[in-house]
């Protein structure tokens, strides 16, 4: 049977799960300026896994005799695209070294089905921390070109 400090992490990685889900659609939602329609489907998307997430890990306390939170970690939506980016970025690091440490403890316990599941759902969460880090690094470049185009056009209105 799963130990009570096991039990304590699924359920924590449930809260993590459910606020993730919530925080990156709304961020879909609320995305505006001129990378809203590369980046908010893509903030939709993945709120769809990490709920899919949250259903599977309650799967797993419940069978395992535990009573699954209903109840999210701190959400924060983020205002411009680049601090929402980086807020996700941050969360998916955070969900990458948890569930590393919930993998260890369920092996150790013997647990090699909760083990398992956090190997297919650590490879999801490092997958999302490679979007959201390659998604903040292009637009970044991107930005930081517009004022050299900006200040190439004024050197070449100057000439004329
Ligand atoms: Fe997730
Ligand atoms: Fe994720």
């Amino acid at each position: 049977m799963a130990s009570k400090k096991l039990l304590e992490m699924l359920n924590e990685a449930i809260a993590r799960e459910l606020q993730v889900s919530i925080q990156y659609m709304w961020q879909h939602v609320r995305i505006a300026g001129p990378h809203a329609a590369a980046i908010g489907p893509i903030f939709r998307s993945i709120a769809i896994t990490e709920m899919k997430h949250a259903e599977a890990i309650a799967e797993r306390v419940d069978y395992l005799g535990g009573v699954p939170t209903t109840k999210p970690a701190p959400i924060t939506v983020g205002e411009e695209w680049q601090e929402m980016l980086r807020l996700d970025l941050k969360a998916e690091e955070e969900a990458i070294a948890m569930y590393k440490e919930i993998i260890a403890l369920a092996e150790k316990e013997g647990d090699i089905t909760t083990a398992h599941m956090f190997r297919s759902i650590l490879e999801d969460e490092e997958e999302h921390h490679n979007e959201f880090g390659t998604l903040l690094q292009e637009a970044g470049a991107e930005a930081a070109e517009r004022p050299k185009r900006r200040a190439a056009r004024a050197r070449a209105r100057a000439r004329r």
